[in-house]
């Protein structure tokens, strides 16, 4: 009897139990008890006097409770032993050494938060906002009793970087949306924002030195439509989309991150990717000319959108630029891109061989790096490090860069076997602005990175030394991501998977289990009004040819416990057509489409999949464009 007892204790403390306590990212240590905590008006909100941090994340904490919940709850100081029903703050610098490290306890009479700075109780707050009911993501006020379980949990972080990025130049998101955004990001425990302000189709940070880069960079003409698709500006037409953001809008949400303890990495992306800079000021290319912002207008290979690196006057350009970066972002790093630059221009241009002569420098890559280099000189001139994209390994890294890698895993590798730190964010695992679902029915993009392949990131790889790995990010860029609610489409639940990547111990990752806690998520984001997709309930569809030649279909589910039914007649499938059993499908000889879609408890559950039998062949030996990757 008492090992049973001991096997239900520690089932309630595993990963596997069955409670209504779904918290994403799962913390180290959750222990559910019996009881609950009732917030009522008159719950007092007690912290530790003459400390102005935590009073601050408190006044934030109980602003939010204010309006779903209607309660003004009094925050009193420095009460040993409240009488009151409490929510207790309790700074604690000897059980809790590390500033992100907390403790949460609730019982039916109190609330205790632990930690040993504002930022450990900054966490714990985000986990008590999960216990609480989701009416409390509401913006009304709703009448409901505010019930939270009772539970003792310990939680600290597994990685120190956890990064989301947003591009704003393919399309830009007013400042706030922005702040927006960044609530969300403090909500799942991430602590860095990297924005993307600059690109080819737009500059978006206001640089007094340089008045043009927003007046001229910073808007484009109008199009709709297919990125890369779009019809070239005409000279006549206005130049109207787009916008910048303040030197004054930039502190103000600097100060409302730092409020959040999210860290913004502002990105200048040089050399590569500077149309928007050469816009307004062709001088700073190699071949001169004249330069348009990108409205998504097919970009080939040969367009000149780098900087010189030949031209001394670029340089003086990015000091000016960069410190004005420095001084407007309290962040250490500052990231200059560095990524998929065109060097077609500096082949042909005589300064450009002249300094390479000069320098001995002999290839291309190790022109590219002689920048960098330089780059990397500016910005440590401006008090900061510098962090750029995994190109920067290319022709010799810079002396004290740290790499981001996004082309997959081993620029990472290489960097860190260099002795340099690393930002893992590959490509294939956490690029948000991939396909999650069949691309036969979600918004047209360009490559695959479901769910289920987010969540298995692990962005330690084995041969490496831990230290280096700083922790991982995942971008969303936005060429086809015009709007807020389609951004929030792409985010999540994505960036649900990669928060417990970055945040959650590996052990107590459970891919069943996290799709579980989903479920419940999902009715919190509907409270939110916060978009998401439920592409992970749609089947996956995948072709090959067996040795005869004949076209076999296999079909699967990233979710366990989904039923599949298909069609081969037209009609749509439900839960009384052939239900998929494991075993390839033979097509048969006069069929025209596939329909498929799931099930589950007897109900439709994914979305329905038709695709034509043309489709099913272009997809033979494509496993990887269904399952991760589109070939381009
Ligand atoms: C990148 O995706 N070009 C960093």
């Amino acid at each position: 009897m008492k090992k049973f007892i001991l096997i239900l204790i520690l089932l309630s403390d595993s990963a596997f139990s069955q409670n209504s306590i779904h918290i994403i990212p799962e913390p180290v240590s959750l222990q559910t008890l019996s009881g609950e905590f009732v917030l009522t008006k008159d719950v007092k909100v007690n912290i530790p006097n003459s400390n102005a941090e935590v009073r601050n994340v408190v006044q934030l904490f109980v602003e939010s409770l204010a309006l779903p919940t209607g309660f003004q709850l009094n925050i009193i100081e420095n009460i040993k032993f409240s009488p009151f029903k409490s929510i207790n703050f309790i700074l604690d610098e000897n059980v809790l050494v590390s500033p992100d490290r907390y403790i949460l306890e609730v019982s039916s009479k109190r609330i205790n938060i632990k930690a040993s700075s504002a930022q450990g109780m900054f966490y714990a707050i985000q986990t008590l906002m999960q216990l609480l009911p989701k009416q409390i993501e509401s913006n009304s006020t709703q009448k409901i009793i505010w019930k939270i379980p009772s539970v003792n949990i310990i939680d600290a972080p597994r990685y120190g970087w956890r990064g989301v990025m947003l591009d704003v130049s393919r399309h830009f998101f007013p400042k706030e949306y922005i702040k927006k955004f960044i609530d969300q990001l403090a909500r799942l425990k991430f602590n860095s924002f990297h924005w993307h302000l600059t690109d080819d189709q737009g500059w978006r940070i206001e640089i007094k030195s340089y008045p043009k880069l927003t007046s001229v960079g910073a808007w484009r003409v109008q199009r709709t439509g297919k990125w890369w698709e779009r019809e070239p500006a005409k000279d006549d037409e206005e130049r109207s989309y787009g916008g910048f953001y303040t030197q004054d809008d930039i502190r103000e949400i600097v100060k409302y991150a730092q409020e959040r303890y999210i860290t913004i990495l502002p990105e200048i992306d040089v050399p590569g990717h500077s149309l928007a800079v050469l816009a307004g000021y062709p001088e700073f290319s190699c071949g001169g000319g004249k330069f348009e912002v990108n409205a998504g207008v097919k970009f080939y290979k040969d367009v000149e959108n780098t900087l010189c690196p030949a031209n001394e006057q670029v340089y003086v350009f990015l000091d000016k630029v960069l410190g004005e970066i420095a001084q407007l972002f309290p962040n250490q790093y500052i990231h200059i891109g560095g990524d998929e630059a065109y060097k077609g221009y500096w082949e042909k241009s005589a300064e450009c061989q002249a300094l390479m002569k000069r320098e001995g420098l002999k290839t291309m890559d190790e022109l590219q790096s002689y920048f960098i280099k330089r780059v990397e000189k500016i910005v440590q001139s401006k008090g900061k490090r510098m962090i750029g994209w995994d190109e920067i390994l290319e022709g010799g890294l810079a002396p004290n860069a740290t790499v981001m890698s996004w082309r997959g895993m081993k620029g990472g590798i290489n960097a860190a076997k260099q002795n340099h730190q690393v930002v893992m964010s590959p490509w294939e695992f956490v690029y948000l602005d991939l396909y999650q679902g069949d691309p036969a029915i979600e918004p047209a993009t360009y490559g695959m990175a479901r769910l289920k392949k987010t969540y298995s990131f692990e962005p330690t790889p084995r041969g490496v030394e831990g230290k280096l790995i700083l922790g991982g990010q995942g971008n969303l860029w936005t060429e086809s991501v015009p709007t807020t609610r389609h951004l929030e489409y792409m985010l999540y639940p994505r960036a649900f998977a990669l928060s417990e990547v970055l945040w959650s111990q590996k052990e107590k990752k459970n891919w069943d289990y996290f799709t579980k806690k989903l479920e419940t998520y999902f009715p919190r984001m509907d409270e939110a009004k916060l978009n998401y997709a439920l592409s992970m309930y749609d089947a996956v569809v995948r072709t090959e040819k067996d040795g005869d030649g004949k076209l076999k279909i296999e079909l699967s589910t990233e979710v366990n416990g989904l039923e599949i039914y298909y069609t081969f007649d037209g009609t749509n499938p439900d839960n009384y057509t052939p239900k998929y059993q494991g075993k390839l499908l033979e097509i048969p000889k006069t069929a025209t489409t596939l329909k498929v879609i799931t099930y589950q408890n007897g109900k439709p559950k994914g979305k329905q999949i038709t695709l034509t039998m043309k489709d099913l062949q272009d997809r033979v030996g494509r496993y990887k464009m269904i399952t991760e990757m589109l070939d381009e």
